[in-house]
Formats: structure tokens, C-alpha cells, sequence
């Protein structure tokens, strides 16, 4: 990240998640209401486990925010975890853990169970598999609302939903964002085509049967997004790769695309640029195959990323697996667990470039206030309204 620093911590059974976003202006409002909306969202979704449903997540403002502004200071935000009281003989910050409570023992193939004790030399999983648990997300998704908020204040948009379960792959949503994101917001599974979210409820339904688990495809879009984000001089500065770490870095999601992606790289350029049109008030490509970022700066169309999100790793029937001490086989471990949080991840994903956006745009607006950066914002779209 450049300006905005997001540095969260919190372990998925211990008091709390925390976030701490510094680089923010002065005067951003910010309302609780929006930061719950957006932890809501990240626990709904058909195919979550038990967990969810006991959290009903919370933000507590802890510092940065005064009247419902931010002070131009560090925001720290944290989730509790209710789930912490019946955790306490485990997870008590000083106290002893209670002899063999929760150990985890027999690592699961897929999570953080044995890789994580071979880097630390432990034969519990408990400290790594504690602090790499998705539930470090809500963290993010707390951030990542109040990113939203400060995108929206500068007429920019995002939605997020779902475009694949398993083999149920829906329509793309290429325009009318706005009535898409409804449709997903209403979908147990964050999906815009009711016919697929049908289909894609039946899969989950079915995969949680069988005792397994399923991924999907997750795409993020935003709009109004004002061209010239990012940077094309810089590796470390270009959008894409900034795009692309923010939401790799979600537990669980193996590819990451913007635009075409993958698919880019079967057919020729002819078919996968965008011709440049000028509609007499500005640049506009008729297509976005591009996703809306080219050499590394936002374009001024829409803003297209796509995860990839692996299964669940904690399955019901448990693969193979071996005891780390008596090197025994035996099945992998089970924990509560989702068998499919595609949804979720959707909303998570949002977050993240709603963060990498929000960075992006204070790069090139500046300003030590949200009144700097809106002037500064109206200054550059007058300089493109008038070439
Ligand atoms: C929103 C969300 C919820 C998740 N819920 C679970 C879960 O309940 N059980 C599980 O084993 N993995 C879950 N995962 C995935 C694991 O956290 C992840 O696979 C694991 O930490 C290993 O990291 P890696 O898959 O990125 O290598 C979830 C991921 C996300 C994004």
C-alpha cells in the first residue's frame, strides 16, 4: 500500500480482531451503520458453518474518529469475538492453557496446519492455524468499509458477487451495475442471475452431503472510477500488481485476474484490446476487455477483478493425514467449518480493492483533508473535461 497502512491482528477464537488503518484525511464520515452492514455481509451466504451465526459481528471505533469524522489520525477498529468467553481455558491471553485443550494434532492437507509447525517447531497447530483462520477477515472487511466510504464520497462504486460455484458458472454482468448489485445482495449466494444462484445453493447442498467442500469464482467491479490510478513507472506502484496482492492475500484464493485474465493470453490482440472512441465529452472504450487498468493505471472504465477460491480446506470426511508426534496415520483434524464460503470471500474481496483503490486515489488527489482531496479530485476532471 502507499499512503493508506492497514495493519490488522486478532486470532479466531481470542478477545478480538483489530484493525488499524492510518493515512486517512480529516473529515471522512464514517458511520458505524455501513462497517456492520459490511461484517453482515461477510458472514451471510449459504454454506457457512455454526460459527457465523453465533457471531453477529459488531465494529467498536477504538481511536481516529470524532463525531463521525476521522481525525486525520490512525483509525483502530476492532470485532470482538464472542465466541472468546467459551474459549477462555484455550485462548486466555495469560493464562495457562488448560492440558491438551483444542490441541490440534493431526494437520489438515490444504491448511496452515503443517506448514505453519514445521516454520515455528511445534506439534500444536493452535498458534498458527489461530492467527491464519479466515475469521482475520472481518478485520479487513471492517477496513475496507471504511475505504468505501471514502471511494463513494469521490462518486466511485464497487460491487461484488459471485460468478462461479463449483462446475454452476453464471452470465457475466458487463452493465447496469447497479440493478446486478442489487440482485447479488439479495442472492444467498451473492450471485446476480437467480437461476444460477438456484443451481449453486443445489451444489453447496450437495457437496455439504457428501461431507465436502467447494470453491467458486468471486468478481469485483467498480465504477466511476477516475482514469489515471496507479502508476506506470514504478513495478511496486502499478495498479494490476497492487489489484493482484490485495486479494492473493485472502485466504484461500489461488488465481487472481483482471479483465480477460487467463483467457487473454488464447486469443489475438485484435480481440482482446478495446478500441479508443471520444464521445465528444471523453475517451470511452466500447469494450472493457481490459478490466480497466492499462500499463498499470486505472483507464476510466470499470474496474474488473476475479478471484479464484479454492474448497474449504476442514472437510466433514477428513483426507489422510498423520499425528505430528507419533508420525501415525490418521484422518486430518475436524474444527467447525464452512463448506463453502465463496460468498463471503466475495465481500472480502471487495474490501481488499476497495483499500488498494482508496490508496490509489489519495496518491494522486493528495491532501490532508476529504475537502483538500475533493477539490483536488474536481481540479484533475475539469483538467480531462476541457482537453
Ligand atoms: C471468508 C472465508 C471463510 C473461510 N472459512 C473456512 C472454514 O470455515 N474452514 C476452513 O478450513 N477454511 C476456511 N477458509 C479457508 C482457509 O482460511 C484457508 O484455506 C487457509 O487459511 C489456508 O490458506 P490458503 O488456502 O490461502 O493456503 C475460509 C476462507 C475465507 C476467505
Amino acid at each position: 500500500m502507499g499512503r493508506l497502512q492497514l495493519t490488522t491482528a486478532g486470532e479466531s477464537h481470542g478477545p478480538a480482531l483489530v484493525a488499524v488503518l492510518a493515512g486517512l484525511p480529516h473529515g471522512l464520515q464514517v458511520t458505524q451503520e455501513a462497517i456492520d452492514r459490511d461484517l453482515a455481509r461477510r458472514q451471510a451466504g449459504f454454506g457457512r458453518g455454526g460459527r457465523m451465526a453465533l457471531e453477529q459481528d459488531r465494529v467498536e471505533v477504538l481511536a481516529g474518529l470524532r463525531g463521525g469524522r476521522t481525525l486525520g489520525a490512525p483509525l483502530a477498529l476492532a470485532v470482538r469475538n464472542r465466541d472468546f468467553d467459551r474459549w477462555r481455558d484455550v485462548m486466555d491471553p495469560f493464562a495457562q492453557p488448560t492440558a491438551e485443550a483444542k490441541a490440534l494434532t493431526r494437520p489438515r492437507p490444504g491448511h496452515v496446519d503443517l506448514a505453519g509447525a514445521l516454520k515455528l517447531g511445534l506439534t500444536d497447530a493452535r498458534d498458527v492455524l489461530e492467527r491464519s483462520s479466515a475469521r482475520s477477515t472481518a478485520a479487513r472487511v471492517a477496513a475496507g468499509s471504511v475505504a468505501k466510504a471514502l471511494l463513494a464520497d469521490c462518486g466511485v462504486e464497487l460491487m461484488a458477487h459471485v460468478t462461479r460455484i463449483g462446475e454452476v458458472v453464471a452470465p457475466a454482468v458487463q452493465q447496469d451495475f447497479v440493478a446486478a448489485r442489487e440482485r447479488a445482495e439479495a442472492s444467498e449466494v451473492r450471485c446476480a442471475d437467480p437461476g444460477a444462484s438456484a443451481a449453486m445453493h443445489e451444489a453447496i447442498a450437495a457437496a455439504q452431503r457428501d461431507g465436502d467442500s467447494l470453491g467458486g469464482v468471486v468478481e469485483v467491479i467498480a465504477w466511476n472510477v477516475p482514469p489515471g490510478l496507479g502508476s506506470h513507472a514504478e513495478w511496486s506502484e502499478r495498479l494490476d500488481g497492487r489489484l493482484a496482492q490485495a486479494v492473493m492475500s485472502i485466504q484461500a484464493i489461488k488465481g487472481v485476474e483482471v479483465g480477460l485474465g487467463f483467457a487473454a493470453s488464447q486469443q489475438r490482440g485484435s480481440q482482446v484490446h478495446d478500441a479508443i472512441v471520444h464521445d465528444g465529452r471523453r475517451f470511452r472504450r466500447p469494450t472493457n476487455r481490459a478490466g480497466g487498468i492499462e500499463g498499470g493505471l486505472t483507464n476510466g472504465e470499470p474496474v474488473v477483478v476475479r478471484a479464484a477460491m479454492k474448497p474449504i480446506p476442514t472437510l466433514a470426511r477428513p483426507l489422510p493425514s498423520v499425528d505430528f508426534e507419533t508420525k501415525q496415520p490418521f484422518d486430518a483434524q475436524k474444527e467447525r467449518t464452512d463448506a463453502c464460503a465463496v460468498p463471503a470471500a466475495a465481500v472480502v474481496a471487495e474490501a481488499a480493492v476497495a483499500l488498494a483503490l482508496a490508496d490509489a486515489l489519495l496518491d494522486k488527489t493528495g491532501g490532508d483533508t476529504m475537502d483538500e482531496v475533493r477539490a483536488h479530485l474536481r481540479a484533475f476532471e475539469e483538467q480531462l473535461a476541457a482537453r
